[in-house]
């Protein structure tokens, strides 16, 4: 009887293992199949996997996908990514070939409106400090990491409502102007009109779902004639409306009272159940002690309670909030932080996940 149950404890681990190794097998010999582009045989050995040894064979399934794209079948490839990230979320494998495969789809227009975009920027007169209003770096390639961001984190999907709360010069309007579909919507405000102006002559006509208005709210740095103070300020927007609210470097120019007040307003204009999706500068342990390695471009000396400046003659420039504040006060806005926050790279980390850190918070339903 105990040798039985021994037995019958290590055989199913037994078989199992066989089972891998058989799959792995099977796995190396498709891609070298493939490599060959012998697809049909490849697609053989694979679709025996999922047949005969493992149905949820993801290996199996990005292989066989990787088959379909090569052969620019990209419809039948999509639909064997979304059922793998329906087994396994996190498949980066599957989440990147989704990104690759649309973007292909899109290629043609993509170059073209790319192409046009660049050359837009010119001939409408960007303005001439666009890149103080904005922060430096390549301003397609950051909207379009963000694009990814969102989806891959957020889990933005195509046919979402979204509010881009301070769009700037619409560095993420743009490349969600090719993500969202017809049923999609989006919704951008900021405080600087001549942005406002620039988005409406030339993402608004491309995009009949898009729509942007001005908010003549006061900035120190970005709106210092603006009428209204940033924590009075009630979005002219119905509640309840969009499925996914994002801010990228905005609360990163206000401060904690204004920020309080936008969180409000964040909260009740999202549907429940529905996430936003913020960037910060977060002051945590780890945070601190890269400030005072000197690890960190930025200092934040200026301590006032929640939030740090690191300017105080342009307090607006740069604020950065303890991250249990943060934490404290969505909670209180009936929105939890989705944890793992994504910390970024701005004081000096050695992993991060982009510059700045990244909160993703979902309405209480
Ligand atoms: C660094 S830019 C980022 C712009 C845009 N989100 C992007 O990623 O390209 C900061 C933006 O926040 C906007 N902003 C500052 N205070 C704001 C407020 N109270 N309400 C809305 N937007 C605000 C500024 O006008 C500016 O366009």
């Amino acid at each position: 009887m105990h040798l039985f149950d021994k037995d019958g404890l290590k055989m199913p681990n037994h078989e199992k293992r066989i089972k891998e190794e058989k799959i792995n097998e099977l796995i190396f010999s498709s891609e070298k199949l493939i490599e060959q582009k012998q697809f049909q045989k490849a697609r053989e050995l694979l679709n025996f996997i999922l047949t005969e040894l493992d149905e949820k064979s993801t290996d199996a399934m990005n292989n066989i996908a990787a088959i379909e794209i090569l052969e620019e079948n990209y419809n039948q490839a999509l639909e064997i990514l979304n059922k793998i990230v329906k087994y396994d979320p996190d498949n980066e494998i599957a989440l990147n070939n989704i990104f690759y495969v649309k973007s292909l789809v899109n290629d043609q227009e993509k170059k073209v409106f790319k192409r046009g975009t660049d050359s837009l920027l010119e001939k409408y007169d960007l303005p001439k400090n666009y890149q103080d209003l904005i922060g430096n770096g390549d301003f397609i390639k950051v909207g379009e990491d963000f694009l990814k961001h969102f989806i891959k984190i957020g889990n933005l999907k195509e046919n979402y409502s979204v509010l881009d709360v301070g769009c700037g010069l619409g560095r993420m309007a743009l490349p969600l102007s090719e993500y969202l579909n017809e049923e999609g919507k989006y919704t951008g405000f900021d405080i600087v009109k001549r942005e406002i102006e620039w988005c409406k002559k030339i993402i608004e006509p491309r995009r009949k779902n898009f729509n942007f208005f001005h908010a003549d709210v006061f900035n120190f740095h970005y709106n210092p004639t603006g009428k209204t103070r940033p924590c009075f300020y009630k979005f002219p927007l119905e509640s309840n409306q969009f499925d996914f609210v994002i801010l990228t470097s905005v609360f990163t120019h206000m401060l904690s009272f204004e920020v309080d007040n936008y969180l409000s307003e964040i909260s009740r204009v999202l549907k429940p159940g529905k996430r936003c999706f913020i960037t910060f500068f977060l002051i945590n342990d780890e945070s601190l002690q890269h400030i005072s390695n000197g690890d960190s471009a930025v200092k934040f000396e200026f301590k006032i309670n929640e939030f740090r400046l690191n300017d105080h003659k342009d307090p607006e420039a740069a604020v950065a909030f303890e991250e249990s504040f943060i934490r404290e006060l969505s909670e209180k806005k009936n929105l939890k932080v989705v944890d793992p926050i994504y910390y970024g790279q701005w004081c000096g980390r050695e992993n991060f996940y982009d510059y700045q850190d990244i909160i993703i918070a979902d309405k209480n339903s």
